[in-house]
């Protein structure tokens, strides 16, 4: 008996919250809007620049994003702290705030109902996140990609 109530108790804290969540049909919409606008925005981008290439939403790639959420150096090659520094090398564990030290909820939706579930609330992380690593927002292709990671974590 006390092994069978050790497994419920253990279902209850272990099991359930992982089963039951999962990406909602919300966050999926969400997240496959705002790559379809970055999509448009990376090509419009890309043809201001003389070397861009014409290039499709489908283009995004999620270990690019990866590259975004873990690397230490920025796009023109300097040392920065990575989203990591916050979020955790691993987006589905709850992050911490690098100075503050308050937690952080998980980024990743497959584990976070509440994220991604506002393109306002989106833009405006992504621009202030930025901004504190880069000192620039970041592009819509790396927005996309980003995305893109996050949307492929399990
Ligand atoms: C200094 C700490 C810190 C760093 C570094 C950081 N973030 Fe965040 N991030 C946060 C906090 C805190 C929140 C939660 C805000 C909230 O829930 O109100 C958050 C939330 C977000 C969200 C909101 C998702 C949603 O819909 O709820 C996005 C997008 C995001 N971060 C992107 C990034 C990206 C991209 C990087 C790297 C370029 C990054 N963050 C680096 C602290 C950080």
């Amino acid at each position: 008996m006390r092994k069978i109530a050790l497994l419920l108790a253990m279902a209850g804290t272990i099991a359930l919250p992982v089963q039951a969540q999962g990406i909602s049909p919300t966050q999926t919409d969400i997240m496959k809007k705002l790559i379809v606008q970055y999509g448009e925005k990376a090509k419009a981008e890309a043809s201001k620049n003389a070397k861009g290439k014409p290039f499709a939403a489908e283009e995004f790639s999620a270990e690019n994003g990866r590259q975004i959420y873990l690397m230490s150096r920025n796009w023109e090659g300097d040392e920065m702290p990575a989203c990591a520094a916050c979020h955790t090398d691993d987006p589905k564990k709850e992050g911490t705030h690098n100075q503050s030290k308050k937690p952080i909820k998980p980024l990743a939706p497959a584990v976070s109902p509440e994220r991604f579930t506002s393109v306002e609330k989106v833009e405006k992380n992504f621009s202030k996140h930025c901004r504190d690593l880069y000192s620039r927002d970041c592009t819509s292709m790396e927005k996309g990609n980003f995305l893109t990671y996050l949307l492929s974590v399990k």
